[in-house]
Protein backbone atom coordinates (compact mmCIF):
# COMPACT_ATOMS: atom_id res chain seq x y z
CA UNK A 1 0.00 0.00 0.00
CA UNK A 2 1.45 3.60 -0.79
CA UNK A 3 0.08 6.08 1.83
CA UNK A 4 1.25 9.82 0.58
CA UNK A 5 2.98 11.60 3.05
CA UNK A 6 3.90 15.28 2.33
CA UNK A 7 4.50 17.10 -1.22
CA UNK A 8 6.35 19.70 -1.06
CA UNK A 9 7.20 22.71 -3.43
CA UNK A 10 8.90 19.94 -6.15
CA UNK A 11 8.73 16.62 -4.73
CA UNK A 12 5.76 14.41 -3.42
CA UNK A 13 7.05 11.90 -0.45
CA UNK A 14 5.13 8.33 -0.01
CA UNK A 15 5.43 5.62 2.23
CA UNK A 16 5.70 2.34 0.68
CA UNK A 17 5.97 -0.91 2.97
CA UNK A 18 9.69 0.49 4.60
CA UNK A 19 10.42 2.42 2.67
CA UNK A 20 9.74 5.73 1.35
CA UNK A 21 9.36 7.09 -2.51
CA UNK A 22 10.11 10.57 -3.78
CA UNK A 23 8.46 11.14 -6.67
CA UNK A 24 9.90 14.75 -8.53
CA UNK A 25 7.35 17.05 -9.85
CA UNK A 26 8.06 19.49 -12.93
CA UNK A 27 7.62 22.53 -10.63
CA UNK A 28 10.78 24.75 -10.17
CA UNK A 29 11.15 27.52 -7.72
CA UNK A 30 13.03 30.84 -6.87
CA UNK A 31 13.09 32.94 -4.17
CA UNK A 32 11.57 30.78 -1.22
CA UNK A 33 9.13 29.51 -3.96
CA UNK A 34 8.39 33.49 -5.30
CA UNK A 35 9.04 32.46 -8.76
CA UNK A 36 7.50 29.41 -9.91
CA UNK A 37 6.91 27.62 -13.14
CA UNK A 38 6.84 23.96 -14.56
CA UNK A 39 8.73 22.65 -16.72
CA UNK A 40 8.55 19.41 -18.49
CA UNK A 41 10.47 16.97 -17.60
CA UNK A 42 12.52 18.90 -14.95
CA UNK A 43 11.67 16.28 -12.46
CA UNK A 44 12.93 13.10 -14.63
CA UNK A 45 16.17 14.96 -15.51
CA UNK A 46 16.71 15.56 -11.55
CA UNK A 47 15.55 11.88 -10.27
CA UNK A 48 17.94 10.18 -12.43
CA UNK A 49 20.95 12.72 -12.05
CA UNK A 50 20.17 12.48 -8.11
CA UNK A 51 20.08 8.64 -8.33
CA UNK A 52 23.36 8.73 -10.20
CA UNK A 53 25.24 11.15 -7.92
CA UNK A 54 23.80 9.51 -4.95
CA UNK A 55 24.56 5.67 -6.12
CA UNK A 56 28.22 7.25 -6.89
CA UNK A 57 28.48 8.41 -2.94
CA UNK A 58 27.30 5.69 -1.69
CA UNK A 59 29.96 3.16 -3.88
CA UNK A 60 32.44 6.01 -2.71
CA UNK A 61 31.98 5.81 1.15
CA UNK A 62 29.40 8.18 1.73
CA UNK A 63 26.21 6.93 3.10
CA UNK A 64 22.98 8.27 1.52
CA UNK A 65 19.47 7.84 1.92
CA UNK A 66 19.09 6.23 -2.04
CA UNK A 67 18.18 2.67 -2.38
CA UNK A 68 16.78 2.16 -6.35
CA UNK A 69 15.97 4.42 -9.11
CA UNK A 70 12.33 3.40 -10.31
CA UNK A 71 12.03 5.21 -13.85
CA UNK A 72 11.31 7.96 -15.53
CA UNK A 73 10.74 9.93 -11.75
CA UNK A 74 10.76 8.04 -8.49
CA UNK A 75 13.32 7.27 -6.34
CA UNK A 76 13.41 5.10 -3.70
CA UNK A 77 15.07 5.53 -0.62
CA UNK A 78 15.72 4.63 3.17
CA UNK A 79 12.70 6.56 5.56
CA UNK A 80 14.86 9.60 7.40
CA UNK A 81 13.87 11.61 10.13
CA UNK A 82 14.87 14.90 8.48
CA UNK A 83 16.48 18.17 10.25
CA UNK A 84 14.99 21.23 9.26
CA UNK A 85 18.20 22.30 7.87
CA UNK A 86 20.11 22.86 4.82
CA UNK A 87 24.31 22.70 4.57
CA UNK A 88 26.06 24.44 2.02
CA UNK A 89 29.45 23.48 1.05
CA UNK A 90 31.14 26.62 -1.12
CA UNK A 91 34.31 25.91 -3.32
CA UNK A 92 34.05 29.87 -5.16
CA UNK A 93 32.03 32.56 -4.03
CA UNK A 94 28.98 32.85 -5.22
CA UNK A 95 24.56 34.16 -5.03
CA UNK A 96 24.24 34.83 -1.32
CA UNK A 97 27.92 34.63 0.17
CA UNK A 98 28.52 37.29 -2.43
CA UNK A 99 25.27 39.00 -1.12
CA UNK A 100 26.40 38.73 2.66
CA UNK A 101 29.97 39.18 2.43
CA UNK A 102 31.00 41.05 -1.15
CA UNK A 103 33.65 39.91 -3.51
CA UNK A 104 33.26 38.75 -6.81
CA UNK A 105 31.47 35.69 -8.25
CA UNK A 106 34.15 32.59 -9.20
CA UNK A 107 36.37 33.67 -6.79
CA UNK A 108 38.29 30.26 -5.03
CA UNK A 109 37.65 29.86 -1.53
CA UNK A 110 41.09 29.22 0.65
CA UNK A 111 39.32 25.89 1.78
CA UNK A 112 35.80 24.30 1.59
CA UNK A 113 33.37 26.64 3.56
CA UNK A 114 30.42 24.81 5.31
CA UNK A 115 27.13 27.00 6.03
CA UNK A 116 24.05 25.92 8.27
CA UNK A 117 20.83 27.18 6.76
CA UNK A 118 17.40 26.84 8.43
CA UNK A 119 14.80 25.46 6.19
CA UNK A 120 12.20 27.95 6.68
CA UNK A 121 10.33 30.27 3.40
CA UNK A 122 8.73 32.30 5.62
CA UNK A 123 11.74 33.59 7.52
CA UNK A 124 13.97 33.35 3.79
CA UNK A 125 16.39 30.17 5.52
CA UNK A 126 18.19 32.13 7.66
CA UNK A 127 21.65 30.95 8.56
CA UNK A 128 22.31 29.78 11.88
CA UNK A 129 25.63 28.73 13.44
CA UNK A 130 26.00 25.20 15.57
CA UNK A 131 25.26 26.99 18.63
CA UNK A 132 21.32 28.27 17.59
CA UNK A 133 20.83 24.31 16.02
CA UNK A 134 21.96 22.85 20.04
CA UNK A 135 19.85 25.99 21.57
CA UNK A 136 16.72 25.28 18.99
CA UNK A 137 16.96 21.93 20.01
CA UNK A 138 17.12 21.29 16.12
CA UNK A 139 20.44 19.01 16.04
CA UNK A 140 23.02 18.47 18.95
CA UNK A 141 26.50 19.81 18.40
CA UNK A 142 28.03 15.89 17.37
CA UNK A 143 25.48 15.55 14.60
CA UNK A 144 26.27 19.05 13.06
CA UNK A 145 29.84 17.81 12.84
CA UNK A 146 29.10 14.96 11.68
CA UNK A 147 26.92 16.73 8.75
CA UNK A 148 29.73 18.98 8.20
CA UNK A 149 32.43 16.40 7.85
CA UNK A 150 29.66 14.36 5.21
CA UNK A 151 29.33 17.39 3.65
CA UNK A 152 32.70 18.45 2.70
CA UNK A 153 33.44 14.56 2.06
CA UNK A 154 30.81 14.43 -0.53
CA UNK A 155 31.32 17.66 -2.22
CA UNK A 156 35.18 16.57 -2.70
CA UNK A 157 34.13 13.35 -4.70
CA UNK A 158 31.51 15.46 -7.05
CA UNK A 159 33.93 18.45 -7.57
CA UNK A 160 36.48 15.29 -8.90
CA UNK A 161 34.11 13.91 -10.32
CA UNK A 162 32.58 16.63 -12.34
CA UNK A 163 36.54 18.10 -12.40
CA UNK A 164 36.77 14.69 -14.99
CA UNK A 165 35.10 16.44 -18.00
CA UNK A 166 36.27 19.82 -17.09
CA UNK A 167 33.25 20.69 -15.40
CA UNK A 168 33.73 23.03 -11.93
CA UNK A 169 31.48 22.62 -8.91
CA UNK A 170 30.91 25.93 -7.26
CA UNK A 171 29.00 24.88 -4.31
CA UNK A 172 26.25 22.34 -3.39
CA UNK A 173 23.51 22.45 -1.05
CA UNK A 174 22.55 18.88 1.20
CA UNK A 175 19.64 17.97 3.79
CA UNK A 176 20.18 15.17 5.82
CA UNK A 177 17.94 12.84 8.54
CA UNK A 178 18.51 10.53 11.16
CA UNK A 179 17.88 6.58 10.46
CA UNK A 180 16.07 4.07 12.25
CA UNK A 181 19.01 3.49 14.08
CA UNK A 182 19.81 7.58 15.11
CA UNK A 183 23.18 7.50 12.17
CA UNK A 184 23.30 10.88 10.55
CA UNK A 185 22.55 10.17 6.68
CA UNK A 186 22.59 12.22 3.54
CA UNK A 187 18.98 12.86 2.11
CA UNK A 188 17.29 14.58 -0.28
CA UNK A 189 18.21 15.26 -3.70
CA UNK A 190 21.45 15.95 -5.78
CA UNK A 191 20.68 17.82 -9.18
CA UNK A 192 21.25 21.20 -10.83
CA UNK A 193 18.49 22.60 -8.62
CA UNK A 194 20.84 22.29 -5.14
CA UNK A 195 24.73 22.74 -6.66
CA UNK A 196 26.49 25.53 -9.15
CA UNK A 197 27.62 23.80 -11.95
CA UNK A 198 30.09 25.67 -14.24
CA UNK A 199 32.21 24.96 -17.55
CA UNK A 200 34.14 27.83 -19.01
CA UNK A 201 31.82 30.79 -17.69
CA UNK A 202 28.52 28.42 -18.89
CA UNK A 203 25.70 27.79 -17.00
CA UNK A 204 25.09 24.60 -15.36
CA UNK A 205 21.99 24.77 -12.91
CA UNK A 206 19.06 26.80 -11.52
CA UNK A 207 20.93 30.10 -11.88
CA UNK A 208 19.56 29.91 -15.55
CA UNK A 209 16.31 30.16 -14.46
CA UNK A 210 16.88 32.38 -11.29
CA UNK A 211 18.63 34.60 -13.46
CA UNK A 212 16.58 34.66 -16.54
CA UNK A 213 19.19 33.21 -18.86
CA UNK A 214 17.41 30.82 -21.67
CA UNK A 215 15.89 27.47 -21.16
CA UNK A 216 16.98 25.78 -17.48
CA UNK A 217 15.70 22.43 -18.90
CA UNK A 218 18.43 22.31 -22.26
CA UNK A 219 21.09 22.73 -19.38
CA UNK A 220 19.42 20.54 -16.99
CA UNK A 221 19.45 17.55 -19.59
CA UNK A 222 22.97 18.76 -20.78
CA UNK A 223 24.32 17.61 -16.98
CA UNK A 224 21.84 14.13 -17.32
CA UNK A 225 24.18 13.01 -20.11
CA UNK A 226 27.13 14.38 -18.33
CA UNK A 227 26.47 12.36 -15.32
CA UNK A 228 25.33 9.28 -17.16
CA UNK A 229 29.01 9.48 -19.00
CA UNK A 230 30.53 9.86 -15.68
CA UNK A 231 29.05 7.03 -14.23
CA UNK A 232 29.96 4.67 -16.99
CA UNK A 233 33.66 6.15 -16.40
P1 LIG B 1 23.09 30.46 -2.17
O1 LIG B 1 24.35 31.04 -2.73
O2 LIG B 1 21.85 31.07 -2.75
O3 LIG B 1 23.08 30.45 -0.68
O4 LIG B 1 23.07 28.94 -2.63
C1 LIG B 1 24.10 28.05 -2.31
C2 LIG B 1 23.83 26.70 -2.98
O5 LIG B 1 22.68 26.09 -2.41
C3 LIG B 1 23.55 26.80 -4.46
O6 LIG B 1 24.17 25.72 -5.13
C4 LIG B 1 22.06 26.69 -4.58
C5 LIG B 1 21.68 25.86 -3.40
N1 LIG B 1 20.40 26.21 -2.81
C6 LIG B 1 19.40 25.26 -2.72
O7 LIG B 1 19.57 24.12 -3.14
N2 LIG B 1 18.21 25.62 -2.15
C7 LIG B 1 17.97 26.86 -1.66
O8 LIG B 1 16.89 27.12 -1.15
C8 LIG B 1 19.02 27.83 -1.76
C9 LIG B 1 18.83 29.23 -1.24
C10 LIG B 1 20.21 27.46 -2.35
N1 LIG C 1 14.92 26.59 -3.36
C1 LIG C 1 14.46 27.93 -3.14
C2 LIG C 1 13.03 28.07 -3.63
O1 LIG C 1 12.45 27.12 -4.05
C3 LIG C 1 15.33 29.01 -3.68
C4 LIG C 1 16.48 28.74 -4.60
O2 LIG C 1 16.88 27.60 -4.83
O3 LIG C 1 17.00 29.72 -5.12
O4 LIG C 1 12.45 29.11 -3.64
Amino acid sequence: MVILKYEGKTKVVKREGGFVLLEFKDDITAGDGLKHDVMENKGVYCAEITAILMKYLNENSVRTHFLEYIPPRTLKVIPLKMFPLEVVVRFKKAGSFVKRYGGTEGEDLEKPLVEFFLKDDARHDPMVCVDHLELLGIAEKKQAEEMKEISVKASELLKSLFAKSGFELWDIKYEFGLDSEGRVILGDEISPDTFRLRKRGEIFDKDVYRRDLGDPMEKYREVLELCRSLSSL
